[in-house]
């Protein structure tokens, strides 16, 4: 059964929107492999959890390596999903949002070959022009001053700018360490497969890195249940001690 996404009172105080984020990761905490390669290690119910949880938000966001190694359109396919959306009076899927500090965003990716909902992009003004030019025809450009984009303000133009109550981070790794580190999410849908890669290059739920965290971040179960060989995880994700 699908969880609705009820914003926190940590989401509400702080004006931004409710952050859900989804990884499918192997039983020895891999989300991909070394070579970050495409490769398939979930199944059909797999797929469908990740689309349920992004039919539930109003944005559905994406780091730019994600977006390139897996050349997503983050859209819903036609059926129940969407028209449960569209009965609801909400758009037939969430506005796509990609998230990259360097903005060499290739306008031939597949994303931009769907117009089922707006794409924005946030970046910074180090986005070459002639990429800024190409994606102004496909997608909402925002570009900030700063060396990255500063993930707390852009979901509070999410929330502002579009009226967005709801996210759904669909990672990487890097996207969802930097979203944590910035005390951003406040749940994580985890799905545990029968599967072990190995392998110290290969990227946790935190990515590669071997620093720890700036401190360890507690969480909540508050959902599993196994379908087949996997289990499906609901935690909510507790503030951190001394984060304001
Ligand atoms: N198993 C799963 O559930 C799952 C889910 C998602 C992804 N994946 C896999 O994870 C891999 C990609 O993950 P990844 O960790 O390498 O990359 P990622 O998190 O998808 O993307 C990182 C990129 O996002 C951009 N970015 C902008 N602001 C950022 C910020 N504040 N913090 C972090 N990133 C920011 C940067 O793009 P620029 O370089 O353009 O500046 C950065 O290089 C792929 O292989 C994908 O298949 C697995």
């Amino acid at each position: 059964m699908t969880k609705a996404a009820v914003p926190t009172r940590r989401a509400r105080a702080a004006k931004r929107p409710f952050v859900a984020a989804t990884f499918a990761m192997t039983a020895d905490g891999k989300i991909t492999t070394r070579e970050y390669s495409q490769v398939d290690f979930t199944s059909r119910e797999d797929k469908m959890h990740l689309l349920r949880q992004r039919a539930l938000a109003d944005a559905v966001v994406v780091g730019h390596s994600t977006l390139k190694a897996d050349n997503v359109r983050l859209a819903l396919p036609k059926g129940e999903l969407r028209d449960q959306r569209v009965a609801m009076g909400k758009p037939p899927a969430p506005i796509r949002v990609i998230v990259s500090n360097e903005g060499r965003v290739d306008v031939g990716l597949r994303i931009f070959e769907s117009t089922i909902s707006p794409i924005l992009i946030f970046s910074t003004t180090r986005m070459p022009r002639a990429y800024q030019k190409a994606l102004r025809e496909k997608a909402t450009l925002h570009l900030s001053e700063s060396a990255d984009v500063d993930l707390a303000w852009m979901l509070q133009q999410l929330q502002r700018d579009y009226k967005v109550r709801s996210v759904a981070c669909e990672g990487g790794a890097a996207l969802f360490r930097s979203m944590l580190e910035a005390d951003l999410i406040d749940q994580l849908n985890l799905t545990i497969t029968p599967y072990l890669f190995g392998g110290g290059a290969a990227p946790t739920l935190t990515g590669v890195s071997k620093a720890f965290l700036p401190a360890s971040i507690r969480c909540t179960l508050t959902d599993m249940r196994t379908v087949g060989e996997e289990c499906f995880l609901t935690y909510r994700v507790k503030r951190r001690p001394g984060s304001s």
